[in-house]
Formats: structure tokens, sequence, C-alpha cells
């Protein structure tokens, strides 16, 4: 177990000095089968979703880690400051999280859980953004570090009250992360610590997918383009995929669940107080949440008879998860919390599973 994202320091502390990591990259295993994705030959489906990999220096490590579709955390069309830090803590949490738990209560863990696998962290950015003349260039420089059989996906998102209509600062996000060289495209509609609405897009399915609309003019027909999600209930996460479709090649999920995280005095366990009370639980007691997410999602699929990616995200901790979650009819699949402390996630999964053994739900 290490500590690759250091959670006791601030992301520009992790942006300006991270990753942190020690030892040796083993050669990958012989590839016998490539994944496909869209039009791209992929070495493996596993990737790291948007959030760890702060910039092109991170995405170059997780990709000699072998994670092959790497998401350049969420950018913005301006400079988005962070919330302070500490913006991630671990969580006592020992039940696996259902829609009922949205909202509920959660305290902290004083001490790091021994095995990477057990983490349950709750974390709290608040989706902040380099300037667009610091992202623009390093997805360049991203996409220069992968290796073939890799392919990176930008995560982008619109922010209010920049001068245009939130629409349309979504469309010009992805327009902006196209110009940069992104291959793929990822609308993040999904986070429960930013308090100004675009964080909740997922759960509307009319707003949503005028946003998607706008984000497939501005990028055209031929870049591929998936939206992240947050956790719903099958019939609405129905409505939201059959509104979506029609602009969008994927769908992403789960993002973080929220709930109100205490210290054990019952005060707020991130700083500066009750307005950053609720904050969004991942890792370990999310699995279920993610598993079920990726199932629904999946038999959605099947009764729209509809061609569409699934990411399944959402509590994968270890190599038989991931496995699990392809099983379960996810295309691709991707941890964020497990593999900030578990750098060799993805090498494990290809010592487990030669890509051509998939079995697949049918
Ligand atoms: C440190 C951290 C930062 C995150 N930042 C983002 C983000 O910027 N955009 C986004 O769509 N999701 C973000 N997420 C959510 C993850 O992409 C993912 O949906 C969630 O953590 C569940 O996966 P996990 O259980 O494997 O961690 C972040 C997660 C973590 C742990």
């Amino acid at each position: 177990m290490q500590e690759i994202y250091k959670i006791d320091k601030s992301y520009e502390w992790n942006y300006e000095h991270g990753p942190t990591f020690e030892g040796e990259i083993s050669a990958r295993p012989e590839i016998q089968k490539k994944t496909k994705l869209w039009d791209f030959e992929l070495n493996s489906p596993i990737g790291i979703p948007a959030g760890p990999l702060l910039n092109s220096r991170w995405i170059e490590l997780y990709g000699k880690l072998g994670f092959d579709i790497p998401v350049y955390k969420t950018v913005r069309t301006v400079e988005w400051k962070s919330h302070p830090e500490p913006n991630c803590v671990y969580v006592d949490m020992q039940s696996q999280l259902t829609e009922k738990d949205v909202g509920g209560e959660a305290k902290v863990l004083l001490h790091a859980p021994k095995k990477p696998e057990d983490i349950t962290i709750t974390n709290s950015f608040g989706v902040p953004s380099q300037a667009p003349t610091v992202w623009m260039p390093d997805i360049g420089k991203a996409n220069n570090a992968l290796s073939d059989g890799q392919v990176m996906i930008v995560s982008i998102m619109g922010t209010p009250d920049v001068g245009r209509e939130l629409p349309d600062d979504y469309g010009r996000c992805a327009k902006m992360a196209v110009e940069a060289g992104a291959k793929i495209i990822e609308a993040n509609y999904s986070c429960p610590n930013v308090c100004t609405g675009e964080g909740m897009l997922f759960r509307d399915a009319e707003t949503s997918s005028q946003i998607s609309k706008k984000i497939r003019e501005a990028i055209g027909p031929s870049v591929p383009f998936l939206i992240k999600m947050g956790l719903l209930p099958p019939d609405k996460l129905e409505e939201v995929v059959r509104t979506n479709l029609p602009y969008v090649d994927g769908f992403a999920g789960i993002n973080t669940v929220a709930m109100n995280v205490r210290k054990p005095d019952g005060s707020p366990a991130l700083p500066p107080g009750k307005e950053r009370l609720r904050t969004g639980l991942c890792g370990h007691a999310i699995h279920s949440a993610g598993s079920h997410f990726t199932q629904n999602l999946f038999h959605i699929k099947k009764k729209l008879g509809a061609d569409f990616v699934i990411c399944g995200v959402g509590g994968m901790m270890t190599a038989e998860d991931l496995h699990g979650r392809l099983q379960n009819g996810a295309d691709i699949v991707m941890s964020a919390t497990v593999a900030m402390w578990d750098p060799f996630l993805a090498q494990k999964f290809h010592e487990l599973i030669n890509p051509s053994s998939y079995t697949r739900m049918q």
C-alpha cells in the first residue's frame, strides 16, 4: 500500500509535486486480444476515471502502470480554485450504500485501513480547473505520454455565470478540449461537491439532453462522447438514457454517493464547515451501487436495442472486481479510489485474465 496521491496535501500540491510513486514497473504480459473501443484498439479495457489524474505527469505514470484508458481530470473554460485541503478523508462505512443512503450520515475513520481494497473515502474538491492556457497544451503532452494501445479521455464541465448559458459553456469546453487534442470527451453531469446545480444534471433528463445536444454540435459527429452519471433508480436511468441517446456514444457511472460526513465529535469532516458537510463517498462502500448501475444500464441497452458503450465506475477494488463488472455488461472499467493506493491494480488484472477469455452476459 503506497499513497500516490497525498490526501493530507492540497490539490495544488499534488498538481505541482505528484505523483509520488516508488517501485519498479514490470513488463506487461503479451496481449492476446485487443479491446475495441469505437475506432481505438486498446491493450485492455482498464482505466482510471476522472479525478486522480491531475495532469500529464499523472497520465504518464498510470499509463505506464498499465491503465490503458486514463481520464484527464475534469477541466473548465475558466480557472477554478479547489476547496481547501484536506479534500479526501477515510470514512468508516462497513455497509454497502444504496440509493436510500444518499444524504444520510457517515463518520470519518481516523486511521487508514490496512489494505487498499478496504478503503472508502469521501472526496470534495469542487471540480478545480487550471486555466485553459495551462490545460490545453497539457492535453497534447498527456496524449504523447501514452503508448500504442492506450487512449485518454478528457473530462469536461460547464461553469455557471461565466458570461454564457451553462449549455453553451459545456459545448465550448468540449470544443476546446477537442482542439487541444482530446480523442474522446466525457461530460461530467454528476458531482455532489459543487453547489450550483451542474453537479446534479444527471437526474434531469430534459436539461442534460439539451446540454448533450450542444456538446455534440460543438464537437461534431465523429468524436466519441460519454456522459458521467451518478446513482439513479432504473426507471429514471432509462429516461435519462433515452433522452441523451441521440447525442452520446456512451454512459459512465457511477460518480460518488453524497452523504453528510462528520468527525467523531459531530462536526463536519471537511473544512471550512457546514456548507461542505455533504461530500461524495467512493471506494469500497459503493461497490454494489456501481455494480447495480452497470447491470441496469446493460438491461436498458438490451431493451432499447441500442448500441452504446458502458463505462463501469464505482467501488471496484480488486482485479476480480474489475473482471466481475465486465461480466456484468461493462465494455470498459475504471477504478479511482483504490488506484490512489494500489498502483499495481492494472498489472494484477492483466495477470488475472487474458482479455480473450472474457465471458460476457448475453
Ligand atoms: C480524488 C478524486 C477526485 C475526483 N474528481 C472527479 C472529477 O473531477 N470529475 C469526475 O467526473 N469525477 C471525479 N471523481 C469521481 C470518480 O471519477 C469516480 O466516479 C468515483 O470516485 C467512484 O469510483 P471509485 O469508487 O473507484 O473511486 C473523483 C474521485 C476521486 C477519488
